[in-house]
């Protein structure tokens, strides 16, 4: 059974901007690519660096790591050293809430 998961207020991540969220055992990064929410796992699939606290550039995240990057709506990796594609969730917004629904 999907489960939804309300993550955050819309107003509580500016445009181009990130937010960590923690919930359950889930550590998240939800996105705000020009008034759209996107949402990744936060952790970094190439080592310690949390997205949530990279550098967005349109579409595009750059980890504070190692600097490697990747899309924020695909999860694909979009400069090494990273590898592995970011998990990504479907994610909606609903009265104002981001939220997303995992399966
Ligand atoms: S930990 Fe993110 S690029 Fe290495």
């Amino acid at each position: 059974m999907p489960q939804r998961i309300d993550l955050c207020g819309t107003a509580e991540v500016a445009p181009g901007n990130a937010l960590k969220v923690e919930t359950g055992n889930l550590v998240l990064a939800v996105f705000n690519v020009d008034g759209e929410f996107f949402v990744m796992d936060d952790l970094c699939s190439h080592g310690p660096g949390s997205l949530s606290e990279g550098y967005i550039d349109g579409d595009v995240v750059e980890c504070n790591f190692h600097n490697g990057q990747f899309n924020i709506k695909t999860g694909e990796v979009a400069a090494p050293p990273c590898m592995v594609p970011m998990k990504t969730y479907k994610t909606m917004v609903e009265n104002g809430r981001v939220i997303i629904e995992t399966d």
